[in-house]
């Protein structure tokens, strides 16, 4: 099983709106995903409650039954966990970390998130964790161009020593809208620009954790 934590510490930045559509993203991929919520807001598991239909395991927890909750996933075959994190306090962010073969920074396009994520990638690099940066609410391109913005945080982001990812999430209202119905973009619209960036992200890091496509292939058919 791949852990994949998805972490900021600066409140608000996306972590829930991110860490529903990776866990939808996964789960409607055909792999088995659980979904843990060690956030006490509780906010990704007001999400999946407000879902109707098949979706991925809620769990519902504290920080202190991380390490036994994915031990039973493990056991009990699970391909993917994704962790929900609040922003604070560290010390429930640090086992969220721990347990992650891959952290996810998220990010959006300010100083004081970036500030942030610099912390946040020395609290990584500490505790010798894989991680990627993720833009998130990020102003949309103007045609081709990117928004002054999204350039220079890109520019800052690259003191942090961590890869961004090549795709993040823009503002969109979608992410709004989706998310009250416990839905991910994609199931809302297919065809959607959100879509389509949530589609490539979690193909990008699908093969950063190395998901084992045929354990997929085997529970699809
Ligand atoms: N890409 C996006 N486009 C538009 N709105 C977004 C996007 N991402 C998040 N939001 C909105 O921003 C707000 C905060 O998002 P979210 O709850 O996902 O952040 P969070 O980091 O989990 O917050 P917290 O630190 O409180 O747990 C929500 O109202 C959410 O709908
Ligand atoms: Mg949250």
């Amino acid at each position: 099983m791949k852990t994949l934590a998805v972490i900021s510490r600066k409140g608000g930045a996306g972590k829930t709106t991110l860490s529903i559509n990776l866990a939808l993203a996964s789960h409607l991929g055909g792999w088995r995903t659980m979904l843990a919520d060690i956030d006490p807001q509780r906010s990704a598991s007001d999400v999946m409650r407000a879902r109707t239909g098949p979706g991925p395991t809620l769990a519902e927890i504290n920080a202190g039954k991380l390490f036994q909750t994915r031990s039973h996933a493990i056991h009990d075959a699970y391909d993917v966990m994704l962790i929900d994190t609040p922003a604070a306090p560290d010390s429930d962010v640090a086992v969220a970390v721990n347990s992650a073969d891959l952290c996810v920074l998220v990010c959006r396009p300010t100083f004081l998130d970036i500030a942030s994520v610099a912390r946040s990638a020395e609290m990584v690099r500490r505790l010798g964790k894989a991680a990627v940066i993720v833009l998130s609410q990020a102003p949309p391109k103007r045609g081709a161009l990117e928004p002054v913005a999204v350039q220079k945080a890109v520019e800052a982001l690259r003191f942090c020593g961590l890869p961004v990812a090549p795709v993040g999430l823009r503002s969109r209202a979608i992410y709004q809208q989706s998310i009250a119905h416990g839905r991910s973009v994609g199931e809302w619209d297919s065809a959607s620009p959100a879509a389509q960036e949530i589609s490539r992200l979690w193909d990008h890091l699908a093969a950063q954790l190395t998901l084992d496509q045929q354990a997929r292939g085997a529970r699809a058919v």
